[in-house]
């Protein structure tokens, strides 16, 4: 008889956006006047930028000519995307290797897919609250899973503690849904833990294109000893509104190696390469055009733009957040502000309060783990129209 894998009866039920959806619907079937200002998912809203449209179209063209057209390309990425993103690296001041990059459909694949490469025995430690992804894939895999505390006594940004071991390391700056981004001495701490406890280091660097504080490090692999234990995965789903496109990549460096236990010398960058060749068929020529266009500098100057766009927005909802005395983080170098639900409330009674007072929705921290529990999230992606106006209610709410 078939066993289904019964780690999945251990994966919690994501309530967090379909209950959201919810109790919108409820509300705007029963308030059908009321204009609704949503600025809850984290979602871009700005339009693909002009090179990368331009590219996406020669691209289709190419495809449609049998002496341009492409069938199954190389399963880690077409050389001229691993180049561009090699060279968007340098420009930043960082080394890779172009065969240290490895592209794919984005980082949520990827954050879950790397789990593959890793023994069901290793000790897994992420930061609560936490982008649900880690999480719930390492469950499914039944790993043992613990947790670190991230909240205002250490301003979101949890440290290593030597007492805890654990093997796997989950680690995303700027953060999701804190906002809150590592400093590079803060990440060298990480990195000297890891190497110390030979673990490996999970980066999630999906925000790094909203980071401005050029003193803050856009790649886990600016920090000195990085390439020996940590994997970054980053996409372009932020960066340049590839959303609803799908691209992304990982950086596995050739430097992390282990034993195994008949002592053989093992090369994560090889079993990655293996792991994709054997499973993944490699992201469509086209959006990988387009995806080289956004990394081009041109193309950086155009998603730079729309991040700026969505940086204003973030301002006006951190403004805010100041004018009325709440205490909050991120909105500086990310799109997420992350604040102490005001009036002593806790997040979902906060989230009910804003949908049937002001008519804005954001989204409960209770929903990202249990140190979210008296935290909200906003987000900046919206229109500076409707964030004026969300933020122009938010302040009626202390009246
Ligand atoms: C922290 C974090 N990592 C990864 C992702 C997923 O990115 P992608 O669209 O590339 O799959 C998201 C999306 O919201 C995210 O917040």
């Amino acid at each position: 008889m078939v066993k289904f894998n019964e780690n999945y009866l251990n994966v919690k039920q994501s309530y967090l956006f379909s209950e959201i959806a919810k109790r919108v619907e409820k509300f705007t079937k029963e308030n059908p006047d009321k204009k609704v200002i949503r600025l809850g998912i984290g979602d871009v809203t700005l339009p693909l930028s002009k090179s990368v449209i331009e590219s996406l179209h020669e691209a289709v063209t190419e495809m449609g000519d049998a002496k341009t057209f492409r069938g199954y390309g190389p399963e880690q990425g077409y050389d001229f995307l691993r180049n561009a993103i090699k060279d968007y690296y340098k420009r930043n001041g960082v080394e890779i290797e172009a065969d240290e990059i490895f592209v794919s459909d984005g980082a949520k694949s990827d954050t879950g897919n790397i789990t593959d490469l890793f023994d069901i025995n290793n000790t897994v430690l992420v930061p609560d609250p936490v982008y649900p992804v880690y999480v719930d894939t390492n469950t499914m895999n039944g790993r043992k899973i613990i947790y670190m505390d991230a909240n205002s006594d250490n301003d979101f940004l949890p440290l290593p503690d030597e007492s805890i071991k654990a093997d796997m390391i989950y680690l995303c700056s700027p953060n999701n849904p804190t906002g809150a981004a590592y400093n590079k001495d803060q990440l060298k701490l990480w990195v000297d833990y890891a190497i110390k406890n030979n673990a490996v280091i999970l980066y999630d660097a999906a925000y790094e294109a909203f980071i401005e504080d050029e003193t803050l490090p856009r790649s886990i692999f600016s920090i000195e000893g990085a390439k020996k234990c940590c994997v970054e995965f980053c996409s372009l789903s932020k960066t340049a509104g590839f959303t609803g496109t799908r691209c992304g990549y990982t950086i596995v460096p050739k430097a992390i190696t282990a034993k195994a236990s008949d002592g053989t010398q093992m090369s994560l960058n090889q079993m990655w390469n293996r792991r994709q060749t054997t499973k993944f068929n490699g992201v469509s020529y086209i959006i990988q055009r387009g995806a080289a266009a956004a990394f081009s500098v041109e193309g950086m100057n155009e998603a730079k733009a729309m991040i700026n766009t969505y940086k204003e927005n973030a301002k006006i909802i951190a403004d805010t957040m100041d004018r009325m005395g709440v205490k909050y983080y991120g909105g500086i170098n990310s799109p997420y502000i992350w604040f102490e639900c005001p009036f002593g409330m806790n997040s979902w009674d906060f989230f009910d309060k804003m949908l049937s007072e002001i008519y804005v929705v954001g989204t409960p921290g209770a929903g990202f783990g249990k140190n979210g529990e008296n935290f909200f999230r906003l987000t900046s992606f919206n229109n500076k129209e409707n964030t004026l106006e969300a933020m122009k209610r938010f302040e009626t709410l202390f009246k």
